[in-house]
């Protein structure tokens, strides 16, 4: 089957948009996240992302993880996931990612990390 290709524009199943830039040789990116969906009440503003693909080259199905640096927020989001691509050559991005978020007391740390699922599908 054909490679799956990080660089591009996806959007998850919440509307959020991202842009990969090209990797380089060492399997490093960057991009820029637009969510669409925030847990702070502040306006939200497109934010710098950070990541690493494994096996940069001949890989079909690459695992890649990146942090997303909110411009607008104190919290840290960390995505792993795999790219997959099916027989018509639709890419399909499945993610899981960690949230945390600053609180003011080491006795609020239960309560500080959200966790979820994202798909994510190519745009462009
Ligand atoms: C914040 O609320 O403090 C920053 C924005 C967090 C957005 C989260 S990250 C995981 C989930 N997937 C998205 O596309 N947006 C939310």
């Amino acid at each position: 089957g054909p490679q799956c290709d990080l660089q591009g524009l996806w959007r998850n199943e919440l509307g959020s948009n991202m842009t990969i830039l090209a990797m380089n040789t060492a399997g490093t990116f960057s991009g820029s996240y637009h969510t669409a969906v925030a847990a702070t009440k502040k306006q939200i503003l497109v934010s710098p992302l950070q990541g690493v693909q494994q096996h940069p080259s001949a890989k079909r199905h690459p695992t890649f993880s990146f942090i997303v640096q909110w411009q607008f927020s104190d919290s840290t989001t960390a995505f792993v996931g795999q790219c997959f691509v099916d027989h018509h050559g639709k890419e399909t991005l499945e993610t899981m990612w960690l949230l945390r978020e600053e609180v003011l007391s080491h006795k609020d740390t239960w309560k500080a990390t959200r966790v979820g699922t994202s798909t994510f599908t190519r745009i462009k």
